[in-house]
């Protein structure tokens, strides 16, 4: 059946035309909706979805209301559907200063997606605990650095989903077939030089944090869109270029770049004539610009945005074994990341110096604001929410800096 532009198949027809039930009539209404906006002409199946919109400090009453109400009629995702991080740690949020009243709006919210038939993950990087998409699968995932990282390090096919269209993706099995699910719209428009080769050291995070400012700044400062392919970013590790796809997508609204010998789709192109280098001077200006109020006292230290790998926690338990840290600490991570940590050991180690596991939420989406006056980060996208969401003061250093500031 034929709706302006957009066609339709009897089942997807069924859905629009509520025999289904209420809850994926509504569903449909968004793709559709959406895929009329953007000219798509047909709907598309999806392997995977990734809701965003979980935190109850970010959703509110309003939120919470319109799941509990969707929950109501039984309508179940047809494809594997998981979650962003939620405002708390589902085990240990009364260490971390969660009150019970935000626990239970919380848990009500968890319980409308788990109804829904979303698994609860609560993790901003599905790719490290298993929900990896195939190169050239079709998803539809929200959360931005995440949509980042799989349309660029694994080549997956994805737009950057808004939360209820996201879980709408979930709920029909479908997407409409706009933007980066289309392959002439993946080519690259513009190549980024880097002059200079980055310094040869492990957990350059705070780095490729940097970098992703820059470049994402310095591309889209005239308001264009641009997908960049980037020429001499090599030799980085899955946790730097996750940084990078954070940051990217945070200071310049980027959901794909490339990078010639990084990325997948790289050699499927070739390079645009239109260039731009970035110089060492610029790189460092960048982190200078990070690393302002670095002298001041913090109060909160948090790394895990995005949520950390086991390699990561392994660093850190290696460099605070047998230490202390003096200050409120939050390492932020996915459960099933913390509890491969546990059996290995380094979840001991590290909570013996102090610190913090926050599992299942991070620094930006739990409720922080007034909480805390200033924190210090390796995470260039956790200092931008630091300061517009939590009204905190934020400075970016590496990684094992990070650690060591907090064991002085
Ligand atoms: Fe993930 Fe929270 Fe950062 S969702 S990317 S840890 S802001």
């Amino acid at each position: 059946m034929r709706r302006s532009s957009l066609i339709l198949t009897t089942e997807e027809d069924a859905m629009l035309n509520g025999e289904m039930g209420k809850t994926i009539q509504k569903a449909m209404e968004i793709i559709v909706g959406l895929g009329k906006i953007y000219q798509a002409k047909r709907l598309i199946p999806v392997s995977s979805v990734q809701v965003a919109g979980v935190s109850y400090d970010n959703l509110g009453e309003a939120g919470l209301h319109f799941l509990e109400s969707l929950a109501q009629d039984g309508a179940k995702c047809r494809v594997p559907t998981t979650l962003n991080p939620a405002g708390m740690d589902l085990h240990n949020w009364r260490n971390l200063g969660i009150s019970s009243d935000f626990a239970e709006k919380q848990w009500r919210v968890l319980n409308a997606y788990e109804q829904l038939g979303v698994t609860t993950t609560c993790t901003c990087t599905p790719y490290l605990i298993g929900y990896s998409p195939k190169f050239h699968e079709h998803i539809a995932w929200s959360e931005s650095s995440a949509v980042c990282y799989a349309n660029s390090m694994l080549g997956a096919f994805s737009n950057r989903e808004g939360g209820p269209s996201a879980l709408a993706a979930g709920l029909t099995g479908r997407t409409a077939e706009y933007g980066f699910h289309l392959d002439g719209n993946r080519i690259p428009t513009i190549t980024v030089i880097l002059d200079f080769p980055l310094p040869n050291t492990e957990f350059r995070t705070h780095l490729f944090g940097a970098l992703g400012k820059l470049i994402g700044e310095k591309i889209t400062s005239e308001g264009k869109k641009e997908i960049p392919i980037i020429v001499g970013l090599i030799n980085a590790s899955t946790e730097e270029m996750k940084s990078f796809s954070a940051s990217i997508a945070t200071y310049g609204g980027l959901a794909l770049f490339h990078a010639s010998g990084l990325t997948p789709e790289s050699d499927l192109f070739p390079l645009p004539k239109r260039s731009i280098t970035i110089s060492k001077t610029e790189l460092e200006q960048t982190l200078q610009q990070l690393q302002t109020g670095l002298e001041q006292q913090f109060d909160f230290i948090s790394l895990g945005c995005p949520h950390l790998s086991i390699r990561e926690i392994k660093r850190i338990a290696e460099l605070v074994q047998g230490k202390q840290v003096k200050v409120e600490f939050w390492l932020t991570t996915a459960r099933k990341t913390k509890e491969l940590a546990d059996q290995l050991g380094y979840s001991e180690i590290i909570e013996k110096s102090g610190i913090k596991f926050a599992a299942d939420t991070c620094c930006v989406v739990a409720p922080l604001k007034n909480r805390f006056r200033a924190m210090l980060t390796d995470s260039a996208k956790a200092c931008f929410y630091a300061k517009s969401k939590n009204n905190m003061d934020a400075a970016l250093i590496s990684f094992d800096q990070v650690i060591s500031k907090a064991i002085q």
